[in-house]
């Protein structure tokens, strides 16, 4: 089968708490700082449970990114989905070292925007990375994203309020 995504789930946990750990200095640079349980298999069920939780409420709609065999290899969420006249969300992603360069990435940011926009009927997905993270601004201009602006200390990422570049996907571009 080609790769895909779909809806996380509990049984994700051990291959999520494998992947996250086995590569911490490889994802450490680009996100927040995580206690040593979060790399735990417990710490990842927790964190899907969480993630679970926000999608039924409305709020997010977690997903994995799986290879042609079927297997695990990323991560990719909608979240801060708001209604009312916004009809936005943002999303964030990884791949695992082990995977990258295979196009992952922006096959998963393509799909997940189509669901974005068809399924939940939202009208604009925000995408925010840092300013020298040129590999995720390469995967979201190939996915059509276009950038609009700089936020200054936008994130805390890797310990530091760092300035993030914005990028956006609009339904009726
Ligand atoms: C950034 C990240 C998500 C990229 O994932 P990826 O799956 O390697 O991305 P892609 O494969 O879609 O694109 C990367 C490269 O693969 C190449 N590629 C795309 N499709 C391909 C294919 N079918 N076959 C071979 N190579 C391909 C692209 O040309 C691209 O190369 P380039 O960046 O030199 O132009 C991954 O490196 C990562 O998780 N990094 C750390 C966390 C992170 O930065 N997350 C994003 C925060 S904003």
């Amino acid at each position: 089968m080609p790769a895909s995504i779909r809806l996380i789930r509990l049984d994700d946990a051990p291959r999520l708490a494998r992947l996250k750990g086995n590569n911490q200095g490889f994802f450490a640079p680009f996100e927040p700082e995580r206690p040593s349980s979060y790399f735990t298999r417990e710490g990842q069920l927790e964190a899907i449970r969480l993630a679970l939780e926000r999608h039924e409420r409305g709020e997010a709609l977690p997903q994995v990114i799986l290879d042609e065999a079927g297997d695990v290899v990323g991560g990719i969420t909608l979240q801060s989905i708001v209604r009312g006249s916004l009809q936005s969300c943002s999303t964030g992603y990884w791949v695992a070292p082990e995977a990258n360069g295979r196009g992952y990435a922006t096959a998963a940011l393509r799909s997940v925007t189509a669901l974005a926009f068809d399924e939940l009927g939202l009208r604009r997905v925000q995408a925010a990375t840092l300013r020298h993270n040129l590999r995720s601004q390469r995967v979201l201009a190939r996915a059509g994203f276009v950038r609009f602006g700089m936020a200054p200390r936008y994130l805390k990422i890797a310990g530091e309020w760092q300035d993030h570049d914005l990028f956006h996907f609009l339904a009726d571009a």
